[in-house]
């Protein structure tokens, strides 16, 4: 079955879909994104997801390209033209095309928009998290402003490789001070020794991630307390348990972090708890 992507009020072959040279998101990346986590035919926090996107989209002055309900159509639609039950919902909101210029273009100029879907192998996500992953860390080379949710990703996907290189999954941003603000496409988190939850407080200096915000709700269902404060790359290394969380990744386990191993180098149960108990608390909506 081929694949279906949708671009500004089509469904077209995937291997068509296609964007005009001038658009703002691949000249200037003046463009924001989301990812919703697909699961046994549910989109995964899709409120927390749109409520995201409004906010990316107002901090850059971009339209909503259509009603937030129209917009839920064609998620639903493009996971259903691509009978995808477990994996991803891409979304991307640009500027629009308009002739070369670094200021924003009139009002004439509607944002595009294309959403793709892809499969994620739920039984291969499951060994992953059986295993546990490995992260290094690289320093914060990012813009300043990555709270929003922007396309603009060139340091994440450098530091991703740089992970992959050193044969590693996932690799978290560290600022001057050695704290650890986040990973190229997740959000990083700790276990203390008195079984506490740590993450980095979400101010401009992280991405403020939805599974980041549902995992705080499961937490409190676990009793489980969660600190939202700086960690050091060191005190990751001497934690409990490591884990980092996206709605590519759920909740996945770090076992090393440059190649210091976490805990005893296997995965650890508070992770492994708030793993399975998530699909319990997230929002589910009928894809
Ligand atoms: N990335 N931090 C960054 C830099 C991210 O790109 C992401 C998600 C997260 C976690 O956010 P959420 O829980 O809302 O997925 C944190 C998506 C999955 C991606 O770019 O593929």
């Amino acid at each position: 079955m081929s694949r279906i992507a949708y671009v500004n009020g089509r469904y077209v072959p995937h291997a068509e879909a296609a964007v005009h040279i001038e658009d703002r998101g691949y000249q200037f990346a003046d463009g924001v994104y989301e990812v919703c986590e697909v699961t046994r035919g549910y989109i995964i926090d899709m409120s927390r997801h749109l409520d995201r996107l409004d906010r990316s989209l107002g901090e850059l002055a971009i339209a909503w390209p259509m009603s937030r309900n129209a917009l839920k159509l064609v998620l639903r639609e493009v996971l259903r033209r691509n009978r995808v039950r477990d994996g991803m919902v891409y979304l991307q909101v640009t500027r629009g095309v308009a002739k070369r210029d670094h200021p924003f273009p009139g009002p004439a100029t509607r944002p595009s928009m294309v959403v793709t879907a892809s499969r994620i192998d739920p039984a291969a996500s499951r060994r992953n998290a059986d295993t546990g992953i490995r992260v290094i860390t690289v320093p914060d080379n990012r813009w300043e402003r990555v709270d929003i949710k922007t396309v603009g990703l060139l340091p994440n996907v450098l530091a991703r490789q740089q992970a992959k290189d050193a044969g590693a999954q996932e690799a978290w941003f560290v600022d001057a001070s050695g704290v650890v603000l986040e990973g190229s496409a997740t959000n990083a988190w700790i276990v203390t020794k008195d079984g506490k939850l740590v993450t980095r407080q979400a101010d401009t200096g992280i991405l403020r991630g939805i599974t980041r915000t549902t995992l705080f709700d499961v937490a409190k269902k676990l009793n489980v307390t969660v600190e939202e404060r700086d960690f050091t790359v060191e005190e990751a290394q001497s934690a409990r348990e490591a884990f980092v969380t996206s709605a590519t990744k759920t909740v996945m386990p770090v076992v090393a972090i440059d190649d210091r191993p976490v805990g005893n180098g296997h995965p650890g149960s508070v992770a492994q708890a708030l793993r399975e108990a998530f699909f319990d608390v997230a929002e589910k909506t009928s894809a």
